[in-house]
């Protein structure tokens, strides 16, 4: 092989190590989102018993931010297993994520009982991931 190809070659393999350790989820990037998580929910609930908008348009914006960068903690290659939690986490984050603007929207329109249903609902999507991810 050419030297040149060869200096190459290890640049490309140098980079996509270093991309593959900034971009890889860790598992104390996912406790950190769950925890952010759960301050934005405490947060909105807030807003909802004291009735102030700002601390539930922060609390559900904080949510979904946090809510988009959640991968789960597959191992292995089990390719079926994989794409199914994959598949799960991406919608249970779509709807964490839809239930979090409609919350916020119906506070807004002044009818808090169906935006606190809202939240419940984006509550028990945290719950129904929980209780799936114990058997992955
Ligand atoms: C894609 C699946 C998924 C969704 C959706 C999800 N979680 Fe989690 N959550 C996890 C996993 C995985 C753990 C780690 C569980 C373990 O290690 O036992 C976890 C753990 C936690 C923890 C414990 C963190 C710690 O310090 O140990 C909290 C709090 C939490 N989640 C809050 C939430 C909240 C609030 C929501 C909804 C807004 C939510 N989670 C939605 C997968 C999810």
């Amino acid at each position: 092989m050419k030297k040149s190809t060869k200096r190459l070659l290890s640049l490309v393999l140098f980079s996509t190590l270093i991309s593959t350790n900034i971009y890889a989820y860790s598992d104390e990037d996912r406790i950190k989102d769950m925890q952010a998580m759960e301050k934005a929910a405490q947060q909105m609930q807030k807003g909802f018993l004291y009735n102030n908008l700002k601390d539930i348009q922060e609390g559900a914006a904080l949510l979904k931010v946090h809510t988009k960068k959640i991968e789960p903690p597959v191992k292995g290659e089990d390719e079926f297993k994989k794409s199914y939690a994959y598949q799960t986490t991406k919608r249970e984050s779509k709807k964490i994520v839809g239930y979090a603007d409609e919350s916020v929207k119906y506070f807004q329109e002044h009818r808090s009982k169906q935006a606190m249903n809202s939240f419940t609902k984006l509550l028990k999507q945290c719950m129904t991931c929980h209780a799936r991810i114990r058997k992955w």
